[in-house]
Protein backbone atom coordinates (compact mmCIF):
# COMPACT_ATOMS: atom_id res chain seq x y z
CA UNK A 1 0.00 0.00 0.00
CA UNK A 2 1.20 3.62 -0.55
CA UNK A 3 0.37 6.00 1.63
CA UNK A 4 -0.44 9.60 1.35
CA UNK A 5 2.30 10.76 4.05
CA UNK A 6 4.88 9.39 6.15
CA UNK A 7 4.97 11.02 9.61
CA UNK A 8 7.88 10.25 12.13
CA UNK A 9 7.77 10.94 15.66
CA UNK A 10 11.28 11.24 18.11
CA UNK A 11 10.46 10.30 21.17
CA UNK A 12 8.13 7.06 22.51
CA UNK A 13 6.78 8.49 25.66
CA UNK A 14 3.25 9.68 27.53
CA UNK A 15 3.22 12.54 24.57
CA UNK A 16 5.10 10.82 20.94
CA UNK A 17 2.79 7.23 22.00
CA UNK A 18 -0.34 8.49 22.19
CA UNK A 19 -0.57 11.25 19.84
CA UNK A 20 1.14 9.52 17.23
CA UNK A 21 -1.62 6.24 17.85
CA UNK A 22 -4.13 8.48 17.50
CA UNK A 23 -2.89 10.04 14.25
CA UNK A 24 -2.63 6.76 13.02
CA UNK A 25 -6.18 6.08 14.04
CA UNK A 26 -7.85 8.65 12.47
CA UNK A 27 -5.65 8.79 9.11
CA UNK A 28 -5.43 5.52 7.59
CA UNK A 29 -3.70 7.32 4.45
CA UNK A 30 -0.32 7.95 6.51
CA UNK A 31 2.16 6.07 7.80
CA UNK A 32 3.13 6.46 11.01
CA UNK A 33 6.72 5.84 12.35
CA UNK A 34 7.55 6.00 16.28
CA UNK A 35 11.07 5.80 17.04
CA UNK A 36 13.13 6.49 20.70
CA UNK A 37 16.12 5.67 21.60
CA UNK A 38 15.44 3.34 24.27
CA UNK A 39 14.69 -0.07 22.86
CA UNK A 40 12.88 -1.60 26.01
CA UNK A 41 10.38 1.09 25.08
CA UNK A 42 9.82 0.12 21.90
CA UNK A 43 9.79 -3.45 22.82
CA UNK A 44 7.20 -2.68 24.92
CA UNK A 45 5.07 -0.60 22.55
CA UNK A 46 5.49 -3.89 20.21
CA UNK A 47 4.01 -5.81 22.76
CA UNK A 48 0.91 -6.57 24.38
CA UNK A 49 1.60 -4.83 27.70
CA UNK A 50 2.31 -0.97 26.81
CA UNK A 51 4.73 0.90 28.56
CA UNK A 52 2.39 3.52 29.85
CA UNK A 53 -1.24 2.93 30.85
CA UNK A 54 -4.35 5.38 29.27
CA UNK A 55 -7.43 4.66 29.15
CA UNK A 56 -8.29 3.64 25.56
CA UNK A 57 -4.90 3.51 24.20
CA UNK A 58 -4.38 -0.40 24.23
CA UNK A 59 -7.36 -0.50 21.25
CA UNK A 60 -6.19 2.17 19.42
CA UNK A 61 -2.89 0.66 18.96
CA UNK A 62 -4.07 -2.91 18.46
CA UNK A 63 -6.06 -1.66 15.51
CA UNK A 64 -3.41 0.00 13.76
CA UNK A 65 -0.08 -1.66 14.73
CA UNK A 66 1.59 -3.16 11.59
CA UNK A 67 -0.72 -1.57 9.60
CA UNK A 68 -0.16 2.41 9.17
CA UNK A 69 1.46 2.74 12.69
CA UNK A 70 4.86 1.68 13.62
CA UNK A 71 7.13 1.78 16.55
CA UNK A 72 10.97 1.10 15.92
CA UNK A 73 14.33 2.04 17.06
CA UNK A 74 15.65 3.21 13.87
CA UNK A 75 16.15 6.83 14.16
CA UNK A 76 18.09 7.90 11.10
CA UNK A 77 16.69 5.51 8.49
CA UNK A 78 12.99 6.79 9.82
CA UNK A 79 14.18 10.59 9.61
CA UNK A 80 15.55 9.90 6.01
CA UNK A 81 11.58 8.90 4.64
CA UNK A 82 9.83 11.02 6.59
CA UNK A 83 8.66 14.48 5.98
CA UNK A 84 6.84 16.02 8.79
CA UNK A 85 9.07 15.07 12.26
CA UNK A 86 7.44 15.35 15.11
CA UNK A 87 9.50 15.59 18.11
CA UNK A 88 8.60 14.51 21.37
CA UNK A 89 11.73 13.83 24.00
CA UNK A 90 11.72 15.13 27.47
CA UNK A 91 12.96 18.44 28.33
CA UNK A 92 13.43 17.31 32.20
CA UNK A 93 14.48 20.40 34.47
CA UNK A 94 18.22 21.18 34.51
CA UNK A 95 19.83 19.55 37.40
CA UNK A 96 23.70 21.22 36.64
CA UNK A 97 25.09 24.43 35.91
CA UNK A 98 23.45 27.32 34.87
CA UNK A 99 19.64 27.62 35.81
CA UNK A 100 19.80 24.14 38.04
CA UNK A 101 15.94 23.45 39.43
CA UNK A 102 14.24 26.02 37.10
CA UNK A 103 15.42 25.84 33.40
CA UNK A 104 14.63 23.20 30.92
CA UNK A 105 17.29 20.60 29.86
CA UNK A 106 17.43 20.81 26.28
CA UNK A 107 20.35 18.19 25.78
CA UNK A 108 18.22 15.78 24.36
CA UNK A 109 16.45 18.23 21.83
CA UNK A 110 19.73 19.38 21.00
CA UNK A 111 20.76 16.74 20.24
CA UNK A 112 17.72 15.15 18.26
CA UNK A 113 18.08 18.48 16.02
CA UNK A 114 21.48 17.67 15.30
CA UNK A 115 20.75 14.01 14.23
CA UNK A 116 17.99 15.43 12.40
CA UNK A 117 20.45 17.76 10.49
CA UNK A 118 22.55 15.01 9.84
CA UNK A 119 20.51 12.30 8.20
CA UNK A 120 17.92 14.54 6.01
CA UNK A 121 18.06 13.77 2.61
CA UNK A 122 15.26 16.01 2.11
CA UNK A 123 12.90 18.98 3.24
CA UNK A 124 11.31 18.53 6.18
CA UNK A 125 9.10 19.73 8.76
CA UNK A 126 9.87 19.86 12.15
CA UNK A 127 6.91 20.16 14.73
CA UNK A 128 7.89 20.79 18.22
CA UNK A 129 5.78 18.68 20.89
CA UNK A 130 7.81 18.72 23.39
CA UNK A 131 7.14 21.56 25.90
CA UNK A 132 10.29 24.47 25.64
CA UNK A 133 11.38 27.70 26.86
CA UNK A 134 10.37 30.53 24.70
CA UNK A 135 12.16 30.72 21.51
CA UNK A 136 13.27 27.69 21.22
CA UNK A 137 11.95 27.36 18.03
CA UNK A 138 14.22 29.76 16.49
CA UNK A 139 17.16 27.25 18.29
CA UNK A 140 15.84 24.74 16.68
CA UNK A 141 15.89 26.20 13.16
CA UNK A 142 19.24 27.49 13.45
CA UNK A 143 20.90 24.09 13.94
CA UNK A 144 19.46 22.65 11.25
CA UNK A 145 19.89 25.53 8.84
CA UNK A 146 23.62 26.13 10.00
CA UNK A 147 24.87 24.29 6.89
CA UNK A 148 24.07 25.06 3.65
CA UNK A 149 23.30 21.85 2.22
CA UNK A 150 19.99 22.85 -0.09
CA UNK A 151 17.84 21.51 2.45
CA UNK A 152 14.56 23.51 3.84
CA UNK A 153 13.55 23.07 7.90
CA UNK A 154 10.40 24.56 8.82
CA UNK A 155 9.50 24.27 12.39
CA UNK A 156 6.60 24.74 14.13
CA UNK A 157 5.63 24.76 17.49
CA UNK A 158 2.38 22.39 18.47
CA UNK A 159 2.08 22.39 21.74
CA UNK A 160 0.64 19.25 23.71
CA UNK A 161 -2.55 19.98 26.00
CA UNK A 162 -3.63 16.14 27.08
CA UNK A 163 -3.58 15.88 30.62
CA UNK A 164 -2.43 11.88 31.69
CA UNK A 165 -5.89 9.33 32.59
CA UNK A 166 -7.84 11.55 29.69
CA UNK A 167 -5.21 11.24 26.87
CA UNK A 168 -7.35 9.72 24.34
CA UNK A 169 -10.19 12.00 25.05
CA UNK A 170 -8.61 14.98 25.04
CA UNK A 171 -6.67 14.05 21.43
CA UNK A 172 -9.99 12.71 20.26
CA UNK A 173 -11.83 15.79 21.29
CA UNK A 174 -9.43 18.71 22.10
CA UNK A 175 -10.31 22.22 23.07
CA UNK A 176 -8.27 23.69 20.59
CA UNK A 177 -4.81 22.02 18.25
CA UNK A 178 -2.22 25.36 18.50
CA UNK A 179 -0.11 25.48 15.65
CA UNK A 180 2.63 27.99 15.67
CA UNK A 181 4.34 29.32 12.70
CA UNK A 182 6.99 32.02 11.48
CA UNK A 183 4.91 34.32 9.27
CA UNK A 184 6.32 33.90 6.06
CA UNK A 185 5.47 32.47 3.22
CA UNK A 186 7.23 28.88 3.48
CA UNK A 187 6.28 29.06 7.45
CA UNK A 188 2.65 29.24 6.93
CA UNK A 189 2.73 26.55 3.76
CA UNK A 190 4.74 24.05 6.67
CA UNK A 191 1.53 25.61 8.91
CA UNK A 192 -0.92 24.40 6.80
CA UNK A 193 0.40 20.96 6.20
CA UNK A 194 -0.05 20.30 9.69
CA UNK A 195 -3.82 21.99 9.64
CA UNK A 196 -4.28 19.24 6.73
CA UNK A 197 -3.53 16.56 9.54
CA UNK A 198 -5.04 17.66 12.17
CA UNK A 199 -8.13 18.39 10.22
CA UNK A 200 -8.78 15.01 9.61
CA UNK A 201 -11.03 14.96 12.91
CA UNK A 202 -10.77 17.67 15.17
CA UNK A 203 -13.05 20.63 13.53
CA UNK A 204 -11.15 23.53 11.74
CA UNK A 205 -12.38 26.44 13.97
CA UNK A 206 -10.77 24.60 17.15
CA UNK A 207 -7.63 24.36 15.23
CA UNK A 208 -5.89 27.72 16.23
CA UNK A 209 -2.82 29.44 14.66
CA UNK A 210 -0.52 31.90 15.98
CA UNK A 211 2.77 33.37 15.69
CA UNK A 212 5.76 30.96 16.51
CA UNK A 213 6.29 32.72 20.55
CA UNK A 214 2.93 32.96 21.16
CA UNK A 215 2.41 29.41 20.76
CA UNK A 216 5.55 27.99 22.82
CA UNK A 217 4.63 30.67 25.82
CA UNK A 218 1.02 29.58 25.38
CA UNK A 219 1.44 26.33 26.69
CA UNK A 220 3.36 27.61 29.89
CA UNK A 221 0.77 29.90 30.52
CA UNK A 222 -2.01 27.30 30.57
CA UNK A 223 -0.20 25.02 32.49
CA UNK A 224 0.78 27.94 35.01
CA UNK A 225 -3.57 29.27 34.79
CA UNK A 226 -4.22 25.66 35.40
CA UNK A 227 -2.09 25.32 38.60
CA UNK A 228 -2.52 28.63 39.87
CA UNK A 229 -6.44 27.48 40.16
CA UNK A 230 -5.32 24.41 42.86
CA UNK A 231 -2.72 26.68 44.42
CA UNK A 232 -5.19 29.09 44.87
CA UNK A 233 -7.96 26.82 46.73
CA UNK A 234 -4.95 24.96 48.57
CA UNK A 235 -3.70 28.33 50.37
CA UNK A 236 -7.73 28.65 51.14
CA UNK A 237 -7.53 24.81 51.92
CA UNK A 238 -5.41 25.92 54.85
CA UNK A 239 -7.43 28.57 56.26
CA UNK A 240 -10.63 26.43 55.97
CA UNK A 241 -9.17 24.23 58.47
CA UNK A 242 -8.52 27.02 60.96
CA UNK A 243 -11.75 28.90 60.56
CA UNK A 244 -14.15 25.84 60.80
CA UNK A 245 -15.35 26.85 57.21
CA UNK A 246 -15.60 24.12 54.70
CA UNK A 247 -13.35 24.00 51.40
CA UNK A 248 -15.88 21.92 48.84
CA UNK A 249 -18.30 24.49 50.20
CA UNK A 250 -16.67 27.34 49.10
CA UNK A 251 -15.17 25.93 45.94
CA UNK A 252 -18.77 24.96 44.98
CA UNK A 253 -19.82 28.76 45.48
CA UNK A 254 -17.01 30.45 43.80
CA UNK A 255 -17.19 28.25 40.93
CA UNK A 256 -20.63 28.54 40.38
CA UNK A 257 -19.57 31.94 39.25
CA UNK A 258 -19.65 31.81 35.60
CA UNK A 259 -16.89 33.66 35.03
CA UNK A 260 -14.57 31.49 37.51
CA UNK A 261 -15.97 28.24 36.27
CA UNK A 262 -16.45 25.02 38.27
CA UNK A 263 -13.24 22.84 37.31
CA UNK A 264 -9.78 22.63 38.75
CA UNK A 265 -11.19 23.66 41.97
CA UNK A 266 -10.79 20.30 43.72
CA UNK A 267 -8.73 21.24 46.97
CA UNK A 268 -5.88 18.23 47.36
CA UNK A 269 -2.72 17.19 49.09
CA UNK A 270 -0.99 18.89 45.94
CA UNK A 271 -0.36 18.93 42.40
CA UNK A 272 1.87 16.53 40.61
CA UNK A 273 2.76 15.19 37.00
CA UNK A 274 5.58 15.92 34.59
CA UNK A 275 4.20 19.69 33.33
CA UNK A 276 2.97 21.95 36.50
CA UNK A 277 6.32 22.43 38.19
CA UNK A 278 8.27 21.99 35.15
CA UNK A 279 6.21 24.84 32.85
CA UNK A 280 5.73 27.02 35.63
CA UNK A 281 9.83 27.18 36.74
CA UNK A 282 10.20 27.77 33.11
CA UNK A 283 7.99 30.59 33.45
CA UNK A 284 9.93 32.38 36.06
CA UNK A 285 13.10 31.54 34.59
CA UNK A 286 12.16 33.44 31.57
CA UNK A 287 10.76 36.63 33.73
CA UNK A 288 13.84 36.43 35.54
CA UNK A 289 15.81 36.36 32.56
CA UNK A 290 14.30 39.58 30.82
CA UNK A 291 14.31 41.73 34.76
CA UNK A 292 10.69 41.34 35.40
CA UNK A 293 10.83 40.31 39.14
CA UNK A 294 7.71 41.05 40.24
CA UNK A 295 6.23 38.45 37.10
CA UNK A 296 9.04 36.06 38.64
CA UNK A 297 8.12 36.04 42.08
CA UNK A 298 4.19 36.15 41.77
CA UNK A 299 4.63 32.72 39.69
CA UNK A 300 7.12 31.07 41.93
CA UNK A 301 4.25 31.65 44.34
CA UNK A 302 2.18 28.71 42.79
CA UNK A 303 4.53 26.57 43.01
CA UNK A 304 5.87 27.27 46.90
CA UNK A 305 2.21 27.15 48.31
CA UNK A 306 2.11 23.86 46.15
CA UNK A 307 5.11 22.66 48.76
CA UNK A 308 3.51 24.34 51.52
CA UNK A 309 0.39 21.80 51.37
CA UNK A 310 2.62 19.05 50.81
CA UNK A 311 4.45 20.02 53.87
CA UNK A 312 1.42 20.70 56.18
CA UNK A 313 0.13 17.65 55.05
CA UNK A 314 3.10 15.58 56.92
CA UNK A 315 2.68 18.27 60.13
CA UNK A 316 -0.82 17.32 60.40
CA UNK A 317 -0.27 13.91 60.62
CA UNK A 318 2.91 14.48 63.00
CA UNK A 319 0.50 16.64 65.22
CA UNK A 320 -2.48 14.37 64.56
CA UNK A 321 -0.60 10.94 65.86
CA UNK A 322 0.77 12.13 68.90
CA UNK A 323 4.13 14.47 67.09
CA UNK A 324 5.85 11.43 66.72
CA UNK A 325 5.61 8.62 63.91
CA UNK A 326 8.59 6.69 64.50
CA UNK A 327 7.71 2.90 63.93
CA UNK A 328 4.10 3.19 63.39
CA UNK A 329 3.01 1.86 60.30
CA UNK A 330 1.62 4.39 57.49
CA UNK A 331 -0.59 3.31 54.36
CA UNK A 332 -0.69 5.32 51.26
CA UNK A 333 -3.77 4.73 49.48
CA UNK A 334 -2.31 5.74 45.35
CA UNK A 335 1.39 6.79 44.71
CA UNK A 336 0.25 7.85 40.91
CA UNK A 337 0.36 11.85 40.37
CA UNK A 338 -3.97 11.52 39.82
CA UNK A 339 -6.27 8.81 39.18
CA UNK A 340 -6.24 6.64 35.68
CA UNK A 341 -2.27 6.91 35.53
CA UNK A 342 0.37 4.90 36.89
CA UNK A 343 2.48 7.71 36.18
CA UNK A 344 4.25 8.90 39.45
CA UNK A 345 6.18 11.60 38.18
CA UNK A 346 6.31 14.54 40.25
CA UNK A 347 3.63 13.26 42.61
CA UNK A 348 2.99 14.18 46.23
CA UNK A 349 2.80 11.12 47.18
CA UNK A 350 6.47 10.76 46.64
CA UNK A 351 7.28 13.73 48.91
CA UNK A 352 5.42 12.22 51.25
CA UNK A 353 7.20 9.01 51.59
CA UNK A 354 10.31 10.04 51.46
CA UNK A 355 8.96 12.52 54.79
CA UNK A 356 7.15 9.46 56.19
CA UNK A 357 10.42 7.79 55.98
CA UNK A 358 12.44 10.42 57.67
CA UNK A 359 10.28 10.56 60.50
CA UNK A 360 11.24 6.71 60.82
CA UNK A 361 7.60 5.36 60.20
CA UNK A 362 7.28 2.12 58.10
CA UNK A 363 5.55 2.55 54.67
CA UNK A 364 3.05 0.58 52.83
CA UNK A 365 2.21 1.57 49.57
CA UNK A 366 -0.51 0.48 47.19
CA UNK A 367 -1.79 1.52 43.88
CA UNK A 368 -3.71 -0.25 41.00
CA UNK A 369 -1.28 0.83 38.86
CA UNK A 370 1.83 2.71 40.33
CA UNK A 371 3.70 0.40 42.39
CA UNK A 372 6.54 -0.29 39.54
CA UNK A 373 7.17 3.65 39.32
CA UNK A 374 6.29 4.04 43.20
CA UNK A 375 9.41 1.24 43.20
CA UNK A 376 11.76 2.97 41.10
CA UNK A 377 11.24 6.73 43.05
CA UNK A 378 11.76 5.00 46.16
CA UNK A 379 14.74 2.85 45.22
CA UNK A 380 17.17 5.22 46.85
CA UNK A 381 15.42 6.20 49.67
CA UNK A 382 16.80 3.48 52.68
CA UNK A 383 13.68 3.19 54.94
CA UNK A 384 11.13 0.50 55.91
CA UNK A 385 9.02 0.32 52.69
CA UNK A 386 6.93 -2.39 51.12
CA UNK A 387 4.28 -2.44 48.24
CA UNK A 388 1.14 -4.35 48.44
CA UNK A 389 -1.67 -4.70 45.77
CA UNK A 390 -4.60 -5.25 47.87
CA UNK A 391 -5.90 -2.05 49.52
CA UNK A 392 -6.90 -4.76 52.58
CA UNK A 393 -3.50 -6.44 53.31
CA UNK A 394 -1.82 -3.16 52.83
CA UNK A 395 -3.81 -1.43 55.72
CA UNK A 396 -3.21 -4.31 58.03
CA UNK A 397 -1.70 -3.31 61.60
CA UNK A 398 -1.71 0.21 60.30
CA UNK A 399 -2.27 3.07 62.65
CA UNK A 400 -2.76 5.87 59.79
CA UNK A 401 -4.10 5.78 56.20
CA UNK A 402 -3.18 8.48 53.51
CA UNK A 403 -5.08 9.11 50.63
CA UNK A 404 -2.74 10.44 47.86
CA UNK A 405 -4.74 9.73 44.68
CA UNK A 406 -8.19 9.82 44.42
CA UNK A 407 -8.66 6.48 42.19
CA UNK A 408 -12.22 5.43 42.67
CA UNK A 409 -11.79 2.03 44.15
CA UNK A 410 -11.06 3.99 47.39
CA UNK A 411 -13.99 5.13 47.62
CA UNK A 412 -15.84 1.99 47.24
CA UNK A 413 -13.75 -0.50 50.20
CA UNK A 414 -15.06 -1.85 53.21
CA UNK A 415 -13.97 0.66 55.79
CA UNK A 416 -15.62 -0.90 58.59
CA UNK A 417 -13.50 -4.43 57.67
CA UNK A 418 -10.28 -2.12 57.36
CA UNK A 419 -10.77 -0.30 60.80
CA UNK A 420 -10.99 -4.00 62.10
CA UNK A 421 -7.51 -4.73 60.96
CA UNK A 422 -5.90 -1.64 62.12
CA UNK A 423 -3.47 -0.45 64.72
CA UNK A 424 -6.12 1.60 67.13
CA UNK A 425 -6.72 4.77 67.33
CA UNK A 426 -6.68 4.37 63.90
CA UNK A 427 -6.12 7.76 61.54
CA UNK A 428 -7.81 8.85 57.90
CA UNK A 429 -5.86 11.07 56.18
CA UNK A 430 -7.82 12.00 53.09
CA UNK A 431 -5.65 14.19 51.05
CA UNK A 432 -8.29 13.86 47.86
CA UNK A 433 -11.48 14.31 49.75
CA UNK A 434 -12.90 11.28 48.13
CA UNK A 435 -13.91 9.22 51.17
CA UNK A 436 -17.22 9.98 53.33
CA UNK A 437 -15.98 11.36 55.90
CA UNK A 438 -19.03 10.95 58.56
CA UNK A 439 -19.48 7.61 57.85
CA UNK A 440 -15.48 6.86 58.71
CA UNK A 441 -15.93 9.00 61.80
CA UNK A 442 -18.75 6.68 62.61
CA UNK A 443 -17.25 3.41 61.99
CA UNK A 444 -14.37 5.06 64.93
CA UNK A 445 -11.64 6.59 62.43
CA UNK A 446 -10.17 10.06 63.51
CA UNK A 447 -10.57 11.82 60.03
CA UNK A 448 -8.39 14.07 58.81
CA UNK A 449 -9.83 15.76 55.51
CA UNK A 450 -8.52 18.92 53.70
CA UNK A 451 -9.70 22.29 54.28
CA UNK A 452 -13.03 20.71 56.51
CA UNK A 453 -12.87 20.55 60.72
CA UNK A 454 -11.23 17.57 61.58
CA UNK A 455 -13.79 14.66 63.04
CA UNK A 456 -11.97 12.97 66.42
CA UNK A 457 -12.66 11.13 69.07
CA UNK A 458 -10.51 12.77 71.72
C1 LIG B 1 6.60 15.08 26.96
C2 LIG B 1 7.40 16.26 26.47
O1 LIG B 1 8.49 15.84 25.77
C3 LIG B 1 7.69 17.19 27.59
O2 LIG B 1 8.48 18.27 27.18
C4 LIG B 1 6.38 17.66 28.06
O3 LIG B 1 6.48 18.71 28.97
C5 LIG B 1 5.65 16.49 28.66
O4 LIG B 1 5.50 15.50 27.73
P1 LIG B 1 6.85 12.74 27.88
O5 LIG B 1 6.31 12.19 26.61
O6 LIG B 1 5.97 12.74 29.08
O7 LIG B 1 7.35 14.21 27.65
O8 LIG B 1 8.28 12.20 28.21
P2 LIG B 1 8.77 10.73 28.30
O9 LIG B 1 7.66 9.82 28.61
O10 LIG B 1 9.98 10.78 29.17
O11 LIG B 1 9.20 10.42 26.78
C6 LIG B 1 10.27 10.94 26.12
C7 LIG B 1 10.88 9.82 25.28
O12 LIG B 1 11.89 10.37 24.43
C8 LIG B 1 11.55 8.72 26.08
O13 LIG B 1 10.98 7.47 25.75
C9 LIG B 1 13.03 8.79 25.66
O14 LIG B 1 13.65 7.53 25.61
C10 LIG B 1 12.92 9.43 24.30
N1 LIG B 1 14.15 10.10 23.86
C11 LIG B 1 14.80 10.94 24.68
C12 LIG B 1 14.63 9.85 22.58
O15 LIG B 1 14.06 9.07 21.82
N2 LIG B 1 15.76 10.49 22.16
C13 LIG B 1 16.45 11.32 22.99
O16 LIG B 1 17.49 11.87 22.58
C14 LIG B 1 15.96 11.56 24.28
C1 LIG C 1 -1.58 18.86 32.75
C2 LIG C 1 -2.54 19.73 31.94
O1 LIG C 1 -3.88 19.57 32.43
C3 LIG C 1 -2.45 19.39 30.47
O2 LIG C 1 -3.28 20.26 29.71
C4 LIG C 1 -1.00 19.54 30.03
O3 LIG C 1 -0.85 19.19 28.68
C5 LIG C 1 -0.11 18.66 30.87
O4 LIG C 1 -0.27 18.98 32.25
P1 LIG C 1 -1.64 16.39 33.73
O5 LIG C 1 -0.40 16.77 34.45
O6 LIG C 1 -1.68 15.12 32.99
O7 LIG C 1 -2.03 17.53 32.67
O8 LIG C 1 -2.83 16.34 34.79
P2 LIG C 1 -3.91 17.32 35.41
O9 LIG C 1 -5.22 16.68 35.27
O10 LIG C 1 -3.78 18.70 34.91
O11 LIG C 1 -3.54 17.28 36.96
C6 LIG C 1 -2.34 17.80 37.47
C7 LIG C 1 -2.30 17.68 38.97
O12 LIG C 1 -3.22 18.55 39.60
C8 LIG C 1 -2.65 16.27 39.49
O13 LIG C 1 -1.77 15.94 40.53
C9 LIG C 1 -4.05 16.43 39.98
O14 LIG C 1 -4.39 15.49 40.96
C10 LIG C 1 -4.00 17.84 40.54
N1 LIG C 1 -5.32 18.49 40.63
C11 LIG C 1 -6.09 18.69 39.52
C12 LIG C 1 -5.78 18.94 41.87
O15 LIG C 1 -5.11 18.78 42.89
N2 LIG C 1 -7.00 19.57 41.93
C13 LIG C 1 -7.78 19.78 40.83
O16 LIG C 1 -8.86 20.37 40.97
C14 LIG C 1 -7.30 19.32 39.59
Amino acid sequence: MTFEKHILCIGAGYVGGPTMAMIAFKCPQYKVTVVDINPERIAQWNSDTLPIYEPGLDEIVKARRGKNLFFSTEVEQRIQECEVIFVSVNTPTKTFGAGAGMAADLQYWDKTARQIRKCAQSNKIIVEKSTLPVKTAQAMKRILTCEDNGIRFDVLSNPEFLAEGTAIRDLEDPDRVLIGSTLTPNGIRARDVLVEIYANWVPRDRIVTSNIWSSELSKLVANAFLAQRISSINSISALCEKADADIEEVARAVGMDRRVGNRFLNASVGFGGSCFRKDILNLVYLCRYYDLKEVADYWEGVVRINDYQKERFILKMLDALFNTLADKKVCLFGFAFKADTGDTRESPAVFVASRLIEERATVVITDPKALKNAMKDLAGVAGDVSYVEDPYAASEGCSAIAVMTEWRIFSTLDYERIYRAMAKPAFIFDGRNILDHQRLFEIGFNVFPIGKPSLTHF
